[in-house]
Formats: C-alpha cells, sequence, structure tokens
C-alpha cells in the first residue's frame, strides 16, 4: 500500500475541513433560488427528468458503449430519491461520482467536469434539492448493464487515471469575465462532455484549455458536434461568429449560421436560455479566446462562387440531378434555392455545420424527422421543420443528403440508400436517447418507411 504523504493527507483534510464549514441553513429563500441558478448552468434537468413526468424523478436512457444507463432520482424523497444524502455524501456523488452506499457512479453523469465546481456552488445546489424540489416518491429505471460493465467497482480505476478532483482555479491573467465563462464552460456547464474528442478509453481528451483538444468537435452517435474554439481567421464553424452571434444562439437556439437540432437543444431549452446576460455573454467571450485548430482540408473550404452556381442550377431548374428535384419540392420553400436560408428563421445550408459534416447521420435523421427549435425566454415563437420520413424513400433521401452536401460549396461525400436505410432503423429505436433531448412532446422518433 502506498503511504499517504504528510502534504497530501493535510490537502485531503482540509478539503474536507472546509466543506464542513457549511451548516445546511435549511430553508434559506435566497440560497435556495441561487441553487436553482446553478442547476440551471449544470443542466441537472435535462438528464434527470423524462418529459412531463416529476421534475427530477430520473429515468432517462442514456445510451453509452457499454448499453443503457438510466439517471436516478435526485429528489428529496427519502426513499427513491437523496432525501437522506448528507452535504459531503451530495458533494462526492456530484464531484467525483461516488454514491452515499461508497459505489462508483457510471461517467454518464458528468462528474469528471462537476468535480471543477466550487464548495459555494455545490452548498447552494444541495439546498435547493433539499427545500426547493418537491420529493417524488417515484422509482426510475434500473439500470441493469452485462458483465463486465455491472461491476461498479471497476469505475474506481477509470476515476483514478481519468479525472482529477480540485475546484477551478482562475486565470491570473484573465479578466473577470473570462474567467467566469471559463468556470462556467469546464465545470458546471460541462460543454466538453459533449464537444471534446474522446480518447479510446472514453475520457475526455482534456478537461481545460490548456490543450488544443479541449472543445476541439466530435461526434456522438454520428452526429456531428462542432468545435466550439472560436478564435480564428473566421473562416470555419464557429469561427466566424461574432460574440453576439453566439449569445443569441445559446438564448434562443438560432442565429444567421444556424438552428439547433440533436442534443444541443436541450442544452440550450434547460440551460442556456435561462443562464443570465451576463453568464452568456462570459462564456462567448471565453470562447472567443480558443484559438480554432485548422486542418489543410476543411479550411476555407466554403466558396461563394460554388454557392452561387448552384443558386443558377436551380433558378434555371434544367438538367436537374435527382437530389435537386427533391429539394426543389420539398425544401426550397424555407430553405430557399440560395441556400441561405432566412436569418434567425430558417437556417442556411450552404456552409451549414450539420450540413457539411463528414458523417452524414445529424442531416439525414433532421430529414427524417424534423426537428423543433426549444421555446426559450427570449425567442417563444415555435418553428418547426417537418419531418419528411413518411413522405419520402430511403433512395429520395439519400440522393437529396448527396446534392446538399455538395452543393452551395459544401464538398462531402454521396450518401447511399443503405446508409439512409441504417439511419432509419436506428431512429426507429425505444425511447432512449445518446444524452438528453427533451423536445416538448415532437414526433421524435417517428421516422416511418413510406409504403
Ligand atoms: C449528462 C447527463 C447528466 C447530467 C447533466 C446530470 N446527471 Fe446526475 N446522473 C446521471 C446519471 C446517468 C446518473 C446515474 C449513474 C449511475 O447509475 O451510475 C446520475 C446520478 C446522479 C446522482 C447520484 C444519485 C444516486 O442515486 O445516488 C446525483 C446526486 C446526481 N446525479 C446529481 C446531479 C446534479 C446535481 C446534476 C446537475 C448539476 C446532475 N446530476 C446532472 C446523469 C446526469
Ligand atoms: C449533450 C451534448 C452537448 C452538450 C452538453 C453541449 N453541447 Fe453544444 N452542441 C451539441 C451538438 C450535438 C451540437 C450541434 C447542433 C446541431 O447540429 O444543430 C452543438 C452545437 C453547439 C453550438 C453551435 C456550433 C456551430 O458551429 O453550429 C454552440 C455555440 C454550442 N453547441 C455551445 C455549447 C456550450 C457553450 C455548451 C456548454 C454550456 C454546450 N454546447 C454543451 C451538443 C452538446
Ligand atoms: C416549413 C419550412 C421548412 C421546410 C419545408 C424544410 N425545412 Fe429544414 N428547417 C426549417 C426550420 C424552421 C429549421 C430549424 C429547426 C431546428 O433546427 O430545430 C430547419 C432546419 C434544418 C436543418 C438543420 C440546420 C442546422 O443549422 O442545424 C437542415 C439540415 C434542414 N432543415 C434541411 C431541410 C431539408 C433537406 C428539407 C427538405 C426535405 C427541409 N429542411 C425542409 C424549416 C423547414
Amino acid at each position: 500500500m502506498k503511504k499517504i504523504t504528510a502534504p497530501l493527507f493535510f490537502a485531503l483534510a482540509s478539503s474536507v475541513l472546509s466543506y464542513a464549514a457549511f451548516a445546511d441553513t435549511g430553508n434559506n429563500s435566497a440560497l435556495i433560488k441561487q441553487g436553482e441558478y446553478v442547476a440551471r448552468t449544470g443542466d441537472c434537468m435535462a438528464c434527470h427528468t423524462v418529459g412531463n413526468a416529476k421534475p427530477y424523478s430520473g429515468g432517462l436512457g442514456i445510451k453509452s458503449p457499454f448499453g443503457i444507463i438510466y439517471s436516478t432520482n435526485i429528489s428529496p424523497d427519502p426513499k427513491f430519491g437523496i432525501g437522506n444524502y448528507t452535504e459531503q455524501q451530495f458533494a462526492d456523488a456530484v464531484r467525483k461520482g461516488v454514491r452515499k452506499d461508497g459505489s462508483y457512479l457510471y461517467p454518464a453523469m458528468p462528474y469528471p467536469s462537476y468535480a471543477k465546481m466550487t464548495d459555494q456552488d455545490i452548498h447552494a445546489l444541495y439546498v435547493y434539492f433539499m427545500h426547493g424540489v418537491q420529493p417524488a416518491a417515484e422509482q426510475p429505471k434500473q439500470t441493469d448493464l452485462s458483465f463486465p460493465f455491472n461491476q461498479r467497482w471497476g469505475i474506481m480505476f477509470w476515476d483514478k487515471l481519468f479525472t482529477r478532483d480540485g475546484a477551478f482555479t482562475p486565470t491570473a491573467n484573465r479578466s473577470d469575465e473570462i474567467n467566469r465563462g471559463a468556470y462556467l464552460v469546464q465545470a458546471a456547464g460541462h460543454c466538453g462532455s459533449c464537444h471534446t474528442p474522446r480518447a479510446i478509453s472514453m475520457q475526455e481528451k482534456a478537461y481545460d484549455d490548456g490543450s488544443d483538444q479541449f472543445l476541439a468537435g466530435t461526434e456522438l452517435n454520428g452526429w456531428n458536434v462542432p468545435s466550439l474554439r472560436a478564435g480564428g481567421d473566421g473562416s470555419k464553424g464557429i469561427d466566424g461568429w461574432s460574440v453576439q452571434e453566439i449569445v443569441d444562439y445559446l438564448q434562443t437556439g438560432r442565429n444567421q449560421h444556424a438552428a439547433v437540432g440533436g442534443e444541443m437543444t436541450a442544452v440550450i431549452q434547460h440551460s442556456t436560455s435561462h443562464m443570465t446576460d451576463a453568464d452568456v455573454k462570459a462564456i462567448a467571450e471565453y470562447l472567443k479566446t480558443l484559438p480554432q485548430k485548422y486542418s489543410a482540408n476543411e479550411s476555407k473550404s466554403f466558396s461563394e462562387d460554388a454557392r452561387t452556381k448552384t443558386e443558377n442550377q436551380l433558378t434555371q431548374a434544367t438538367d436537374l440531378t435527382a437530389g435537386q428535384r427533391v429539394y426543389l419540392d420539398n425544401c426550397a420553400a424555407c430553405h430557399f434555392v440560395t441556400g441561405k436560408g432566412a436569418s434567425g428563421v430558417f437556417p442556411p445550408l450552404a456552409g451549414n455545420a450539420l450540413a457539411s459534416a463528414e458523417n452524414p447521420t445529424g442531416l439525414v435523421s433532421i430529414i427524417l424527422n424534423g426537428s423543433r427549435l426549444p421555446t426559450t425566454p427570449k425567442a417563444p415563437t415555435q418553428l418547426a421543420m417537418p419531418d419528411f420520413g413518411w413522405r419520402l424513400t430511403d433512395a429520395q433521401v439519400a440522393d437529396l443528403a448527396t446534392f446538399i452536401r455538395s452543393g452551395w460549396g459544401n464538398s462531402q461525400a454521396a450518401v447511399s440508400a443503405s446508409e439512409v436505410k441504417k439511419i432509419r432503423a436506428q431512429l426507429r429505436a425505444p425511447d432512449v436517447t445518446s444524452k438528453p433531448m427533451d423536445l416538448d412532446g415532437v414526433k421524435h422518433y417517428s421516422a416511418q418507411k413510406p409504403q
């Protein structure tokens, strides 16, 4: 056994002591409110509540490489929830992934990021969950993985190798605003859990901006998750967005470049759209400090000449490809022949991150299932993209996707009917998401094949 050295021992002891300094201040309404806000910044709702069920009663299925992991009931019910958790036990579950009974949580719960949350935020969060949330006496679905993934002790080794203790530390030469943005992104916001690429052993390749892998973009079950590194020459994705455009996207799900779809919808709906203007701006300013990475073939691929060429082809409407015809019949009314959409209403398809992603899963999923923008305090209108799965055959969707991926200057490979067939089959799977998604009753798994 390794002996704990004295300095390490004192470090551990003092972190425990500093923690115990908070007394449970019970029904303190200001603290409850503060905790409710912290829960928004951490998006606890998105994973721990299914649709219209009681808040925080758990039971959302999250796809993982090992099987489906269900979130637990974190309402203050003493039997089914966490009503019997002390503050220390709560802090350990949220920041270390260790349960009251000492067992280890699966990292589907983003404790590797929450590890950086401050004692103050955890304290407010605890008071909120104990006194500001209604107990829900409900037993959610139980996680039932096969051997060896049902052996929770194995996670201990994963934690030791890949996670770090210790609260976020502000960087000295940065403004308070940038430090606040960095804190929200790295800690509670856990943006990296989706936006940072993962290594073979599934840990995020970086948990902070010390590495250029942090938030560098990746895929989630085939769906493109764009890079959030917004500092660059403006030629690639989000680095061409202004601070205000990033703010608009996070508050309303739309701006002149994109409209949100997929897993990000729930993030905006339950979390970022409820943040204060100052916090959302801090996030945007922080993302602007992260230099974008370019690789030879992806930067500057978008060309205005190529966009005009497609626009002219569609306008003249002679010698159309099969995909162009499907587009004119089904899509052009909203996305127009220009491929530029209408700012804040219909997203552009030219140069759009989803439309020009290497993996076509996201694009094909949206065509089959449609998508609905979240309703947010700043943009309450319900804008929706209809679903075409019932109407278009696999071959038609393949032709259409092939056209979109190569039209208006986009430059990705063709999509085959068999790929579409596969994606359609996955979409019909039971009510389980790869990560949280609550689309307010949108028919999300309705991709029936036309007869
Ligand atoms: C990305 C999805 C996700 C988010 C976001 C999330 N959780 Fe979890 N959480 C889970 C899952 C899944 C589990 C159960 C994991 C397991 O069974 O090992 C869990 C377990 C827990 C537990 C352990 C409860 C028990 O049964 O012992 C606590 C406490 C908890 N979460 C609190 C929170 C809080 C507080 C937040 C917001 C700051 C939050 N979670 C956000 C997915 C999430
Ligand atoms: C559950 C996974 C998940 C989490 C957590 C998440 N995102 Fe996203 N994000 C996505 C996906 C998927 C997309 C692509 C959306 C689309 O295709 O319309 C996206 C897109 C974005 C975009 C648009 C980028 C572009 O080029 O179109 C921004 C900005 C963004 N996210 C910011 C954030 C921030 C800030 C956080 C943390 C507060 C965050 N995201 C957390 C999954 C996630
Ligand atoms: C009735 C108007 C309408 C029609 C018709 C329509 N769309 Fe959309 N589309 C929208 C709206 C609104 C959104 C934004 C919704 C969202 O992102 O949740 C959208 C979003 C999209 C996106 C996602 C863009 C992004 O930034 O993530 C793609 C791709 C797309 N549509 C392609 C198509 C294709 C292909 C067709 C034809 C089969 C089509 N749309 C037909 C209105 C429409």
